[in-house]
């Protein structure tokens, strides 16, 4: 992997955290970044939202922390230009946020409530649209005199039987997104079925001449799988997703077997350090029972294919405290 642009923003062998709802909060994404991860860019967040009930309300989903995340990427989600001109103005004018590096545009929910506004995975049925999108993003940006690139996360297409959407990267390419990642999966895929890689290489190819990033993004969780994905479709940069939740070492280790290297095994101690970690960061920003209920989800994750683990996650799944999870997983 070379040395990627994405607008001025320099990049070096780019293997990025994937945003996920509910998984990528800010002290996941810093402990991502610790153990290899490029950057993250937040889970999606709606431009609507913003623009009508004021920034407070989401800024559970946005909160960036430059200082500790290097570079950083707000993704926001909509169906109307101008809830996202409205959304950046606001991102640009709150002392907390207006230090972002990039805002990603989210074209790839395939969530039903999502695409029945028109948004997420809908926009690649709607180009015109996706194509506004993406210019009043960029015009609120330079308009406000800031070099932020917009980036988009895609699919490769919508119905099921697509095998690819090159017209539509380009299209984005056109419109002024200077990164776009594809998933290798349809809207109708949701997240069944393996990648299809080789729609992602013909995204890939429809843009070579342009000045625009292209990641990758689909099944990723090893070295073997990700050099598979960057030699099948010529990527610039990875994004990895759920193979990353609950296990952040993901990224040491794809970086290490890319390089002929092994990668260290993890032990449950680690693991369950890691989780408290990251249950302790989640407290910082979240009273201690809601971080707890939270994380829930991704407690499971740490400890999963372990001994003992289907015992522990229903302990886990039980409590509304730090010290409880603690208890838990240590006073075994
Ligand atoms: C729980 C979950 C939440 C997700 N949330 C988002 C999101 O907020 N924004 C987004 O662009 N993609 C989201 N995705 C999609 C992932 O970023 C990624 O594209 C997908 O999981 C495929 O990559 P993977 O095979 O490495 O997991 C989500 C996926 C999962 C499983």
């Amino acid at each position: 992997m070379n040395l990627v642009r994405i607008g001025d923003i320099e990049l070096a062998s780019p293997i990025c955290l994937s945003p996920m709802a509910g998984v990528s909060s800010l002290p996941f994404r810093v402990i991502c970044r610790s153990l290899g991860a490029t950057y993250s860019p937040t889970e999606l967040t709606s431009a609507r939202s913003i623009r009508y009930n004021g920034i407070e309300k989401s800024m559970q989903y946005m909160r960036i922390d430059p200082a500790s995340e290097g570079i950083t990427a707000i993704q926001l989600f909509g169906s109307e230009p101008e809830d996202f001109t409205c959304a950046i103005e606001r991102i640009l004018d709150d002392d907390r946020l207006n230090g972002v590096s990039m805002i990603d545009i989210n074209m790839g929910c395939p969530v039903a409530k999502v695409i029945k506004t028109g948004a997420g995975s809908a926009l690649l049925k709607d180009p015109g649209r996706a194509s506004a999108i993406v210019k009043a993003a960029v015009a609120a940006l330079s308009g406000a005199g800031r070099q932020i690139p917009v980036t988009v996360k895609t699919r490769i297409g919508f119905d099921r039987n697509e095998k690819g959407s090159p017209d539509f990267a380009r299209m984005l390419a056109d419109s002024g997104a200077r990164m776009i990642c594809v998933h290798g999966r349809t809207q109708a895929d949701m997240y069944s079925g393996n990648a299809d890689i080789g729609a992602i290489a013909l995204m890939r190819r429809s843009v070579e001449d342009y000045d625009l990033a292209f990641f990758a993004n689909g099944d990723i969780s090893d070295g073997l799988s990700a050099r598979r994905m960057l030699d099948e479709t010529g990527a610039d940069g990875l994004m990895v997703g759920r193979a990353a939740t609950g296990n952040p070492w993901v990224f040491d280790k794809i970086r290490r077997e890319l390089d002929g290297r092994e990668a260290a095994p993890v032990t449950l101690d680690e693991r369950k350090r890691m989780l408290i970690k990251e249950l302790e960061g989640r407290c910082l920003y979240a009273r201690e029972d809601i971080a707890v209920r939270e994380m829930r989800g991704v407690m499971t994750f740490y400890i999963k294919g372990t001994p003992g683990a289907a015992q522990l996650k229903v302990a886990l799944c039980g409590a509304v405290s730090l010290s409880q999870v603690r208890e838990i997983l240590f006073d075994e």
